[in-house]
């Protein structure tokens, strides 16, 4: 087989054939399972977009309630997976305790047969069901606090709100961090989906397989870059600061956290839906000077990158929506990662139907036939 060019960070390689989701870069188009991304947040919610991903159809009725149910009653968390959490350091990074949680939740649900329908829904229900608890739980903990327990009669977004803030959700409140999730629940294969799919090649469980997407999401030119923004606005500080940071980033060749994408060349879709939900809450919460500042820094950055394709994507709005929402900053990839688990579950539940192990070959660019020299002649 003739070895193909070296492309850095894969880029323009198909990885996967996926009938999941679909990006056109050039027109800002997102669909899952051929639905636009805008008609999915305006009419469905998170747990139907999941179960669309995840078995390839919109639910029927029955099918719904059936899927929220076994949802809804797998929340709760054993008391050990709590026990462990209570020894986590407080100052631990949030992802780093999911990915933790959701490994040792491994154990307790080893792993049966890959190709039963009925193993792959549980773990599915499970999955989606659990990783809201554990974010909440992680926070309430680490702050001295005993976790809240989940409610049953409030919706999946609503319950987590509940959870994180020991009080029920406004009703817009809940359904914006829906949307939210409904948003980021998947994006074709970037690198953490592209690690899952590596992951679940090699026919090990579904906790693994989520346990390696976590690691590779929390990373700053990843599922991190929402933080990040949140750190650059308040490093500007005023409007008048949003030029000269600018000029300087760039001279700098430093990079604008929320902006750029690998596949997008126009502005990220979801960004469009954030940026509205954001105004939606703050003509009902109160206004946050840092959304004046994400505007002017959008309209001032177009005229030094918008010729080179570079735009807000979906980290630059999500921060703003999430601040609004009391969500404290460390929280936000982890709030990624449970709207993701959707995402990483359809296309493990994908690889597992046509699998072939991925072992991908290199360009080896080292020395050949050297002598080994003894310790003592170094
Ligand atoms: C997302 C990202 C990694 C994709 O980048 P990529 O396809 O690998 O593109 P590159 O990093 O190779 O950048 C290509 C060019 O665009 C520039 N560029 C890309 N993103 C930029 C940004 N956010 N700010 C300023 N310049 C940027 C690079 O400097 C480079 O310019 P050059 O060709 O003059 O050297 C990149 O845009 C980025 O780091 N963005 C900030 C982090 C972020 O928001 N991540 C969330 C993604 S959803």
């Amino acid at each position: 087989m003739a070895v193909g060019e070296y492309k850095p960070g894969l880029e323009g390689i198909p990885a996967t054939q996926s009938n999941i989701s679909f990006i056109d870069g050039q027109q800002g188009l997102l669909e899952y399972r051929g639905i636009r991304i805008e008609e999915l947040c305006r009419y469905s919610n998170f747990l139907e977009t999941a179960y669309l991903l995840i078995f390839g159809e919109l639910p029927t009725a029955k099918q719904f309630a059936a899927f929220v149910e076994d949802v809804n009653y797998r929340r709760r968390i054993k008391y050990r997976i709590r026990d462990m959490i209570k020894c986590f350091p407080e100052s631990g990074q949030p992802m780093d305790a999911l990915q933790s949680c959701i490994a040792a939740l491994g154990m307790f649900y080893p792993l049966a047969d890959l190709h039963d329908a009925s193993f792959i829904y549980d773990a599915t229900a499970r999955l989606i069901a659990k990783m809201p608890t554990l974010v909440a739980t992680f926070h309430l903990m680490r702050q001295g606090n005993d976790p809240v327990a989940p409610r049953d009669d409030l919706s999946y977004a609503a319950n987590f709100l509940y959870m994180l803030n020991e009080k029920e959700p406004d009703p817009l409140a809940a359904h914006v961090f829906d949307v939210c999730l409904t948003l980021h629940a998947e994006h074709t294969v970037n690198a953490s989906t592209f690690c899952a799919l590596v992951t679940a090649s090699t026919l090990t469980d579904p906790y693994t397989v989520l346990t390696s997407a976590i690691g590779t999401l929390s990373g700053p030119l990843h599922g991190g870059a929402n933080e990040e923004v949140m750190r650059m606005l308040a490093e500007i500080g005023t409007i008048e600061n949003v030029v000269p940071y600018l000029e300087r980033k760039i001279k700098n060749k430093e990079k604008i956290m929320g902006f750029g994408h690998r596949i997008y060349k126009v502005k990220d879709p979801r960004a469009n839906i954030l940026q509205e939900l954001a105004i939606k809450l703050f003509d009902r919460f109160g206004h946050d000077p840092y959304f004046d500042l994400a505007i002017e820094l959008e309209n001032q950055a177009a005229k030094y990158l918008a010729e080179k394709g570079i735009f807000p994507n979906v980290d630059f709005y999500s921060g703003l929506v999430y601040r609004k929402l009391g969500i404290p900053t460390d929280l936000f990839t982890p709030i990624f990662a449970i709207a993701r688990t959707a995402g990483w579950l359809a296309h493990w539940k994908e690889q597992l139907a046509d699998n072939r192990l991925f072992r991908p070959i290199q360009v080896y660019t080292g020395r050949h036939g050297v002598r080994y020299k003894p310790i003592g002649e170094r």
